[in-house]
């Protein structure tokens, strides 16, 4: 068992593609740890230096307390599941899983004729293990088939099972269920956190889809152009997000951003957005920041139909009267595109709710969750 670390890494391909720029973060000993941002933020290629597939240009990176840099790839004890996991089309499934087993531990076949008591026990081995797994994984009964006789689901679990196997000190998944349709993802995500409970592997988990990271992940670190946004906990990314790219970027639907000022008046700090304005909660960092331009940040989830029941009492200062332009229904809520003077909001809004389309309506907003960002820097002030 290991954490993983990275110490100051930075990639560059080429002349001046920083894949990765400057990353610091810890792994935690069997901790399971997201990454996550959008196509080409540098995400695979932290998982191949880690791997061993590619070399850091600057920077360490250790696994458990030794770096690792110069240690080649077979000597890392790691297990990296990919994308496009390739199966060995002409074995069947315990072969699959057996083969990487049988390859590391039973050396050569000179090796075998010479010791094999040795190997008849290590070839024993081998097959509880396989088993084991499969049982694990439930393609127990599949163990005969080839990978073409098995269903995507099946095969996933297939090269899931290869990496497991080797019970490695660290798991490295790149993008591993992207193959699977919507249903088997979740499914397979859930199956993936009871099976990183029982073995308590740590594992490094790369995503760019923000639920699965929020779901999947004990710690979710969140990176834009090779570089790191915030490390934290997925609530904590969610309810105090760093800056507005991982505001905007966590959360579905995402959050809205509206240009307003922050001004004082009798004491109170006012985030004012012209159409309306809403007293800050906290003055704190926002009283040095008065007088600035700043986006205010505030998330669907936070606006309720003022006319029906909800946790958040409609007063003097917290509400906004807004057009209904477009009403999506989803089931259990509606998406609400609202106007309001120069400002398009987006809310979710309780079913039983009376708006109609191209009708005003009263709104209330959650004052404990509204964000305030420098506009220019966009650098969480609240
Ligand atoms: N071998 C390479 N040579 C040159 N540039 C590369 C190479 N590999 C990656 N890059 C560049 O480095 C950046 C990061 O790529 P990377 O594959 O790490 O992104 P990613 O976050 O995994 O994206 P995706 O979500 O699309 O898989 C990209 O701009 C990419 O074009
Ligand atoms: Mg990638």
């Amino acid at each position: 068992m290991a954490g993983v670390s990275f110490r100051n890494v930075t990639k560059v391909f080429g002349k001046d593609v920083k894949a990765v720029n400057n990353l610091t973060l810890d792994i935690r000993d069997q901790e399971f740890m997201v990454l996550v941002g959008p196509s080409g933020c540098g995400k695979t290629t932290a998982l191949r230096m880690v791997a061993g597939l590619e070399e850091a240009t600057e920077g360490d990176i250790l696994i458990g307390d030794v770096r690792v840099n110069d240690v080649p790839p077979k000597d890392r004890d790691i297990a990296m599941v990919f994308q496009n996991y390739a199966l060995y089309p002409h074995m069947n499934v315990y072969d699959n899983i057996a083969f990487g087993l049988r390859l590391r531990e039973l050396k050569g076949f000179v090796w075998q004729l010479t010791h094999w008591n040795e190997a008849r026990e290590i070839k024993k081995d081998i097959d509880r293990r396989v088993r084991e797994t499969a049982a694990m994984l439930g393609i127990e009964g599949y163990l005969n088939r080839r990978p073409k006789e098995l269903s995507g689901g099946q095969r996933q679990r297939v090269a899931l099972g290869r990496a497991i196997v080797r019970k490695p000190k660290v798991f490295l998944m790149d993008e591993p269920l992207s193959n699977l349709d919507a249903k088997l993802r979740v499914q397979t995500r859930a199956e993936l956190i009871r099976l990183h409970r029982s073995l308590g592997i740590t594992t490094i988990y790369v995503t760019h889809d923000q639920v699965e990271a929020m779901t999947m992940g004990q710690r979710i670190a969140i990176m834009r152009d090779g570089v790191l946004q915030q490390c934290d906990k997925p609530e904590v990314v969610y309810q105090k997000p760093a800056n507005r790219f991982v505001a905007g970027f966590i959360g579905s639907p995402p959050m809205n951003f509206l240009e307003a000022k922050l001004v004082e008046e009798g004491g109170q700090v006012w985030v004012d957005a012209g159409e309306f304005r809403f007293p800050v909660v906290g003055n704190g960092a926002a009283r040095d920041a008065v007088g600035k331009d700043v986006l205010m940040g505030i998330r669907p989830e936070s606006i309720f139909d003022a006319s029906l029941e909800s946790h958040v009492k409609p007063t003097d200062f917290n509400t906004f009267v807004a057009k209904v332009d477009v009403l999506e229904p989803l089931g259990h809520e509606y998406v609400a595109y609202l106007k309001c003077g120069k400002h398009n909001l987006l809310a979710s809004i309780e079913t039983g709710t009376k708006i109609a389309i191209d009708q005003e309506a009263r709104f209330v907003v959650n004052l404990e969750q509204v964000h305030i960002f420098d506009k220019e820097t966009e650098v969480a002030i609240r």
